[in-house]
């Protein structure tokens, strides 16, 4: 087959055939075959419009586009991420093997990734134990991140997921917008003396983190008394050690990572420092070996077995196949409860593109839209579109079976919710149920569920560093993958670039004596509008 897209529509074929509730009547083994195990989780993926006829098209589909290849590619360290010349070795981060080497440029990169980690966990465990002191001499009570995009969601959704693992006695903060609120807040909740600033960024450029920085640093000054003292209370995260050294910050309070690490994949660099200071070295090393785990079930098991493959490959079935515009990640627990925002980057900044390897219009859908919130909140809320609207909405539950805070029953509750909504959105309610029920004839249309909605569960033990870090790999694979069959390249961004120059040119009219007018007829009102309110 020429056009690796007929086996899509082979995979429809198949697919539209029955519905959910007709294929689980067919076959009582269904939840287990189309259920897989990795790296400590669990994914039943049976409430899904497939059967095996399904599958083994939308595999083909995946082989058609030299998925095992690329694959290959990515872990060697081949330069995949074209448009930028580089790398693209996020997974050599968290290479728990002692023996492995990965080459870039000829060059193997596991010493210097052991190297940082190393200088990672001598720091954090200063900091933890109250080695590590303030300019006045007081021990460190609250650490502040500084940062935006890869450099804080990673970082924000990681810290609040952790938290049983936290040491409690230290208090963290991410400071991100540039509104000024987002630090002036968070000022409020420390004190000097005993705070830390990680300046986290890869470039050392963002607008939103440098003045965020440079803002942090006056203040600290002037509480401090001293200039002094940035070297006791501002280390860097950084690829950019000029930059660093620029800003103030000594380079031996640098933890570097390299142009092979993209943003949104940084988690598990440098980038985790946080995290690591929250959880500490070891926790922080059975986050990377939970990483790793995904990362070797990724790269070895047979594709209608390896489950970000699976998740992408039915991910592309229902936005390609069925026109689903948008993807919904639903964890049931409140520790996860910033994972939809942290994937919403990894996914949305990876692959939402338009135009293919060769730079010619893509031909296919590419990445979806995809939110989420924590249930069960969202049961209350946006719920009702997803079981009776008009959107096909496939959706992702994540669910832990033990708690790390049991109080009465609600776990239970809490779950039994998860089990009974992917229940729900599959079976629905026929208008013979609801009659048999009682139901009023009148109200019968409106208390029917269509049901054949496609949901994923994914289930482990407990959320811990270990599976935390299986279940970023996860889904950072998934939009591997789905990246290779829509042929865009998936570790570029040009996109936020054009916003990021016209803001520049924007701010000089908000300030400038006179504003230049040269913007289109509606950003000049607006630009008069704000000025006139300030008295400019
Ligand atoms: O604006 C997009 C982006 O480049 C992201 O890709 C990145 O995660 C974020 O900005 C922050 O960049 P940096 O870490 O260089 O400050």
């Amino acid at each position: 087959m020429s056009d690796k897209w007929e086996y899509l529509d082979e995979a429809m074929t198949a697919s539209s055939r029955n519905t959910i509730k007709e294929l689980f009547a067919q076959d009582p083994d269904r939840a287990k075959k189309f259920s897989l195990s990795a790296a400590g989780w669990f994914l039943d993926y049976s409430k899904n419009r497939i059967d095996r006829k399904t599958m083994n098209a939308l595999v083909k589909l995946a082989e058609a586009s030299d998925l095992r290849t690329e694959i290959e590619k990515m872990f060697t360290g081949e330069k995949i991420n074209v448009t930028e010349n580089r790398a693209v070795l996020h997974t050599a981060l968290r290479n728990c093997d002692p023996d492995a080497k990965v080459l870039v440029d000829g060059k193997d990169v596991m010493p210097d990734v052991r190297a940082v980690l190393e200088q990672m966990g001598v720091f954090a465990e200063k900091v933890r134990k109250g080695v590590w002191r303030g300019h006045t001499g007081k021990k460190i009570r609250y650490v502040v991140n500084i940062g935006i995009g890869g450099s804080d969601l990673g970082p924000v959704m990681a810290n609040i997921a952790l938290t049983p693992y936290s040491k409690r006695s230290l208090k963290f903060f991410f400071v991100s917008n540039v509104d000024s609120t987002h630090l002036a807040e968070t000022l409020r909740s420390v004190k000097a003396a005993e705070t830390l600033f990680i300046v986290a960024s890869k470039t050392f450029t963002t607008q939103e983190t440098m003045s965020n920085a440079e803002a942090a640093k006056a203040w600290l000054v002037d509480k401090l008394g001293s200039k002094d003292a940035v070297a006791k209370h501002f280390v860097a995260v950084s690829t950019a050690a000029k930059e660093v050294a620029e800003f103030g910050i000594d380079t031996a309070n640098m933890f570097g990572f390299w142009d092979w690490v993209g943003g949104r994949y940084s988690l598990p660099s440098a980038i985790g420092l946080s995290l690591m200071i929250a959880i500490g070295p070891a926790n922080y090393r059975k986050f990377l070996r939970g990483y790793w785990k995904m990362d070797c079930h990724f790269r070895t098991a047979p594709f209608g077995k390896n489950m970000p493959v699976v998740l992408a490959l039915l991910g592309i079935l229902y936005s390609n196949g069925y026109g689903a515009e948008s993807y919904c990640v639903l964890p049931y627990d409140q520790y996860l409860s910033r994972f939809p925002a942290y994937l919403q980057q990894m996914d949305m900044e990876s692959n939402g593109k338009s135009v293919d390897k060769d730079g010619k219009p893509v031909e296919c859908v590419t990445g979806p839209i995809e939110w989420g919130e924590p249930g069960t909140n969202g049961q209350h809320s946006f719920y009702q579109l997803i079981h009776q609207g008009t959107h096909l909405i496939p959706c992702d539950f994540i669910g832990c079976c033990q708690t790390h805070n049991p109080i009465s029953d609600l776990h239970d509750k809490l779950m039994a919710n998860l089990f009974a909504q992917t229940e729900a959105l599959a079976f629905g309610k026929t208008e013979e149920e609801c009659r048999a029920e009682g139901v009023p004839e009148s109200l019968v249309p409106f208390k029917t569920f269509e049901g054949n909605k496609p949901t994923n569960t994914l289930l482990c033990d407990k959320l811990t560093p270990e599976t935390l870090g299986a279940l970023i790999a996860l889904y950072e694979h998934k939009v591997f993958v789905q990246g290779v069959i829509f042929n865009v390249y998936s570790y570029d961004q040009w996109g936020v670039q054009l916003g990021k120059v016209l803001a520049k040119g924007v701010l000089k009219d908000l300030t400038a004596e006179k504003p230049s007018g040269r913007h289109d007829a509606s950003t000049n009102q607006l630009i008069a509008r704000y000025r006139k309110a300030l008295g400019r």
